[in-house]
């Protein structure tokens, strides 16, 4: 007789495999029906799948879908978020179609503030560390690990991919961005979103566009031509969409040009729905939602959290006739399809448990290829254990932990804020948070021989007498940033650039780490004889920095941000700061006051497309660090640059490790165009990471995507290349390009 093998019981060792093959899709049965319906037919497309689900819907099923239910984090447990996973936001499903609700959290650099619900997750390092390793698998890897973690939490849906331009370097979302070249950050962030997306997780790409400042968000109206915001901040967004397939795109709070960028035709239909041909849904910024006829019309598919004009509102529109039902079932086609796109459907979310060491691996490694190595005065750097007797470790609560980014990006730490007591480190809104990664630990670890002293680093005096007798000094300096604020300028704070001055007077051989998100201002460069910028560093920041400093990592990280040498070379050297009307509504808001909006001041981009480099190089404006620039334990050499041009023109250049121990090298190509083009600055158009053993050489080709040499040209709506000489450039660093060659392109 056969047997029916799941019915077997007669041994132990089988009750496994028992369990396994019979049990747990018994278990995940009761957990949750299949969907059934036509739509489930995985051979269709998404598009097809959608429009399936579509025509079995009543007009409420298809508004419930257009807005959100609040924030659940923050709000009791209602009938409407119920069923939610208590993250920032909720939009509920079509439960009797199979269809889920999507459950969004913030996932910029991990998964957000999850502690409150008992959740942990792994922080990797800030976005611009990311950024700084220039690396589109480093990138993937970043999306990856989020998606997983947003998916063994509960959560179907990431508020991630942010990728605003550092138009101002005091912006104080800067570590959640990838960088001021839109080349560089475009990349960056459809790999990301690419990694999120290879979960099953609904990616974001935010916040578009041009919230390049956080101080008066809510009211600012930028202004710029529809030429230099193509060249610069929406190509960022182009190369992010097209490339990464987001599912979704977050639009953000402020205006744009009159409009506000959630019901900004020009943004949300004209470019980004017709001209990049998205197919997913435009979702507003919290609370960025103004109108329903004017917003609907405009391109915005979904409002969050709330439900001010996209529920009973957008009902009673659709039922005057004041929106066309077509117009409705755009939007719901949209969001569907997106669904289907991501997985969302076919795999449907799943509670498990995060693997924090393979987590944890993820984020060190990350952090070690986007540390950034910007000064090392007669190899200070790697600190040689065996040689060391004594080191003195000062500054930024370098005994305990490492800094974080703050604001809806913060990841909780395990175990809470490493500086606060025990059982004290839950989250807030715009608070220091710590991660407990130490430093000091880390060096200890490494130099086990010596004997280590750990001075604060408060005054500047007591730590100079601290680093004085050591035979190295390491500064850890740190400046803490979040969502909601701008830095008031690009100064260290809290005498932290006394302190390292008057620790490298005491100490000749002084290393400075800095911990921060933005760029800052170093008015005692020449004094330390090595600088390591490791940016918000993660939950396993300390290790990472520890084998850099001791050298069996060999740093290979970029700036991805100019580091200028003071605010007054920036293109507004005074932030446009809001009046006091403009900063926040008094009282409680309604849905009147909120349609109006807080009234608008003017920030005006006259800066153009020369963001970042583009702007220290045509207004000749020296800097301190150079985009693109950042040191190796190894040196490199470029030769034999050849250019071939064609529809897609290719650079073909060798790269030489010169020195005696294997490195990782990121070769920058630059262009310059015709004078025709009236762009007097160089763009970056295309970049390699080359990994290189001891004196190896490589001969790469790097292809230049057309659009990366061409122009808008606003008068006829496109992208132009301007026939032409063009010069090609290829090195090491935006101001270190020892090869060139001219190509003329028609
Ligand atoms: C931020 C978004 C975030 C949202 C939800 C907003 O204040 O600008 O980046 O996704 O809140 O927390």
């Amino acid at each position: 007789m056969k047997q029916n093998f799941c019915s077997a019981r007669s041994w132990i060792p089988a009750l496994l495999l028992f369990l396994l093959v019979c049990g747990y899709p018994a278990a995940a049965q009761r957990r949750q029906p299949p969907p059934t319906g036509p739509w489930m037919n995985t051979s269709l497309s998404p598009d097809e799948r959608a429009g399936l689900v579509l025509k079995e819907m009543t007009l409420d099923e298809k508004v419930a879908l257009l807005h959100g239910v609040g924030m659940p984090t923050d709000e009791p447990v209602t009938p409407e978020n119920a069923p939610s996973n208590r993250g920032v936001g909720y939009a509920a499903g079509v439960p009797r179609l199979g269809i889920p609700g999507i459950d969004m959290s913030d996932a910029a650099y991990g998964v957000r503030s999850s502690g409150v619900n008992g959740r942990y997750s792994t922080a990797l390092p800030a976005n611009v560390a990311a950024a700084a390793s220039w690396d589109p698998d480093a990138a993937f890897e970043y999306g990856a690990l989020i998606g997983r973690e947003l998916r063994a939490q509960g959560f179907n849906m990431s508020l991630g991919g942010g990728v605003n331009l550092t138009r101002d370097p005091r912006n104080g979302r800067t570590f959640e961005y990838l960088g001021e070249d839109p080349v560089l950050a475009g990349t960056l962030a459809a790999k990301l979103i690419e990694g999120t997306q290879s979960a099953h997780v609904i990616g974001d790409i935010k916040h578009y566009a041009l919230n390049d400042q956080e101080s008066g968000r809510d009211a600012v109206n930028i202004n710029i031509s529809k030429r230099a915001m193509r060249e610069s901040d929406l190509l960022a967004f182009e190369v992010g969409v097209t490339e990464g397939n987001p599912a979704a795109v977050m639009c953000s709070y402020n205006r744009v040009n009159g409009d506000f960028a959630c019901e900004n035709e020009y943004l949300l239909k004209d470019v980004l729905k017709k001209d990049w041909k998205f197919p997913g849904f435009v979702l507003s910024d919290w609370g960025g939602t103004h109108s329903t006829e004017k917003a609907s019309g405009a391109g915005l598919d979904n409002e969050e959290p709330g439900d001010f004009f996209f529920s009973d509102k957008y009902k009673a529109a659709v039922e005057a006739g004041t929106i066309p039902t077509a117009e409705l079932d755009e939007h719901v086609h949209r969001i569907l399809r997106s669904m289907f796109a991501a997985g969302v459907i076919d795999y449907p979310r799943q509670r498990s448990v995060i693997d924090p060491f393979a987590g944890f691996e993820t984020a060190r490694k990350i952090e070690e290829s986007g540390i950034v190595l910007l000064k090392n005065d007669r190899a200070a750097l790697p600190l040689n254990a065996a040689r060391l007797h004594t080191i003195a470790v000062i500054g930024s609560h370098s005994d305990v932990g490492m800094i974080s980014g703050g604001g809806s990006a913060q990841v909780d730490p395990i175990g809470g804020n490493a500086i606060m007591p025990e059982g004290k480190g839950a989250t807030h809104w715009q608070e220091e948070i710590w991660f407990p990664t130490s430093p000091l630990k880390a060096i200890l670890a490494r130099a086990p021989k010596a004997t280590v002293k750990y001075d604060p680093g408060t005054d500047p005096a007591a730590a100079a007498a601290a680093a004085k007798g050591a035979e190295v000094a390491i500064v850890f300096a740190y400046e803490w940033a979040s969502e909601g604020m701008d830095l008031p300028d690009l100064t260290l704070p809290h005498q932290q650039d006394e302190v390292i001055a008057q620790v490298a007077a005491a100490n000749p051989h002084t290393i400075v780490v800095l911990e921060t998100g933005n760029p800052v201002t170093m008015p005692w460069v020449n004094a330390p004889s090595a600088i390591l910028e490791a940016w918000f560093a993660g939950s396993d920041g300390a290790d990472a920095v520890g084998n850099v400093l001791f050298g069996s990592v060999n740093p290979s990280g970029k700036l991805p941000n100019t580091f200028p040498k003071s605010v007054e070379d920036l293109p507004h050297p005074t932030l446009v700061k809001p009046p006091p009307e403009s900063e926040h509504f008094s009282g409680p808001v309604n849905r009147e006051q909120w349609a109006k909006g807080l009234p608008p001041f003017q920030v005006t981009y006259d800066e153009g497309a020369k963001v970042g480099y583009k702007w220290y190089d045509a207004e000749k404006k020296p800097v301190l660090f150079p985009f693109g620039f950042g040191l190796s334990y190894t040196s490199y050499k470029y030769s034999a640059l050849q250019v071939t041009p064609g529809d897609t023109v290719k650079a073909t250049f060798t790269v030489t490790n010169t020195g005696a121990r294997e490195g990782s090298e990121i070769a920058e190509i630059y262009a310059m165009l015709p004078e025709a083009a009236g762009e007097p600055f160089k763009r970056l158009v295309g970049f390699t990471k080359i990994k290189l053993d001891a004196k190896a050489k490589q001969t790469v080709s790097v292809e230049i995507d057309p659009k990366y040499l061409s122009i808008f040209d606003e008068t006829k709506d496109g992208w132009m290349l301007v026939p032409g000489d063009y010069t090609i450039m290829v090195g090491g660093s935006s101001e270190d390009l020892p090869l060139k060659a001219i190509v003329n392109l028609k």
